[in-house]
């Protein structure tokens, strides 16, 4: 079975051809990142508009890519949600509309199951059941997965996800949009230690998160350094946060880890590529003999092929295909309603 994936839910586009038996066939993407800079931040309006200049140009380099002609797609899965109306509206138009042309059927998917899925697309997958670290720019949530479908949430953030609370202290250390990644890249110079910032709900005895205190902390630190803001202190501080929200997200995991007795644990979305936190899963996970397993790099963030793999892995799973004509979105979507 080739299904044709599409993702459009917040400022990527991506096309992907996965394959049920080959495997991930050819994909294509393209950032807006560099777009939204200028405004410090995501505007939906300028969002949309770019995902419709973008999709028919990746949708071609994919098909070539993947050496397939549109006759040989046999579902179209698209992101229904959550994400930015407009976006979503873009994506989930265009597989109505090839679809239709193609007279194939059409597979909704939740963006976050499509991270959630994401490190089955590595060469070294992880199998059912796994204990998942979700750690988005929008989420956070720590969940059992049985199986595709099959999810028990376990804990979750009660304020500001992981993602977002990189993004906005690098925003408070005068990083540009969008921050994660170059405040981690910043950390790395920073000396351990010479900032203590707290670890919040660390001994909360649960497996919730809450990380604004956090970002409060890097505010108040950048207030009582407002003099001298210079690259070492920057540094330090952001060492000093990147300490702290791993410890949590480390520690957490590990406590789901011991309650669940599982045996792998899966971490996924874009605070998945932060290179201390996967050092120190990877350690702990040496030393407590479980297997940690993680996207590749560039499927961290948004990306067509993990929506093709979850549209693909659904339709193996059973889950009814829709005829093209619903043009369902749904921006807000709890992957709590996926769960059982
Ligand atoms: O999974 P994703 O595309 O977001 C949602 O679907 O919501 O991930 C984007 C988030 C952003 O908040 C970004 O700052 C963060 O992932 N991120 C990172 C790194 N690379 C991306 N955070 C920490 N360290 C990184 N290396
Ligand atoms: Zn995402």
């Amino acid at each position: 079975m080739l299904v044709l994936g599409i993702e459009s839910s917040c400022d990527e586009t991506g096309i992907a051809l996965y394959d049920s038996e080959a495997g991930l066939l050819s994909h294509a993407l393209h950032s807006q990142v560099a777009m939204h800079a200028e405004y410090g931040g995501v505007v939906p309006e300028l969002a949309s508009r770019d995902h419709i200049r973008r999709v028919v140009p990746l949708l071609r380099d994919t098909l070539a890519q993947g050496n397939r002609s549109l006759d040989d797609v046999d579902a179209v899965a698209y992101t229904r949600g959550p994400g930015l109306a407009g976006a979503l509206l873009v994506g989930c138009a265009f597989a109505e509309a090839l679809a239709l042309a193609i007279d194939k059927p059409i597979i909704p998917v939740h963006h976050l199951e499509g991270h959630l899925l994401s490190p089955l697309l590595s060469s070294t997958p992880p199998t059912f059941p796994f204990v998942a670290l979700l750690v988005s720019g929008g989420h956070t949530q720590l969940m059992r997965v049985t199986g595709v479908g099959e999810y028990e949430l376990l804990g979750e953030t009660l304020d500001d996800a992981a993602g977002e609370a990189f993004d906005k202290s690098a925003k408070l250390l005068g990083l540009p949009y969008p921050g994660g990644a170059l405040l981690s890249k910043l950390a790395e110079s920073g000396t351990p230690g010479v900032y203590q910032l707290p670890r919040p709900m660390l001994h909360s005895g649960d497996l919730d998160f809450s990380f604004s205190g956090l970002k409060t902390a890097v505010l108040t630190l950048v207030r009582e350094h407002a003099d001298d803001m210079n690259d070492t202190f920057k540094a330090d501080a952001a060492r000093a946060f990147q300490e702290a929200i791993v410890e949590v997200l480390v520690k957490k995991s590990l406590k789901a880890m011991k309650l669940t007795g599982l045996k792998h644990l899966v971490v996924a979305g874009g605070v998945g590529a932060n290179k201390q936190l996967r050092a120190t899963l990877d350690d702990e996970a040496r030393r407590k003999r479980f297997g940690v397993f993680y996207p590749e790099l560039e499927f961290c963030t948004d990306n067509g092929a993990m929506i093709a793999l979850a549209g693909c892995l659904r339709l193996q799973a059973g889950t009814p295909a829709k005829v093209a004509g619903s043009f369902a979105i749904q921006p807000r979507w709890p992957l709590s309603e996926l769960m059982r």
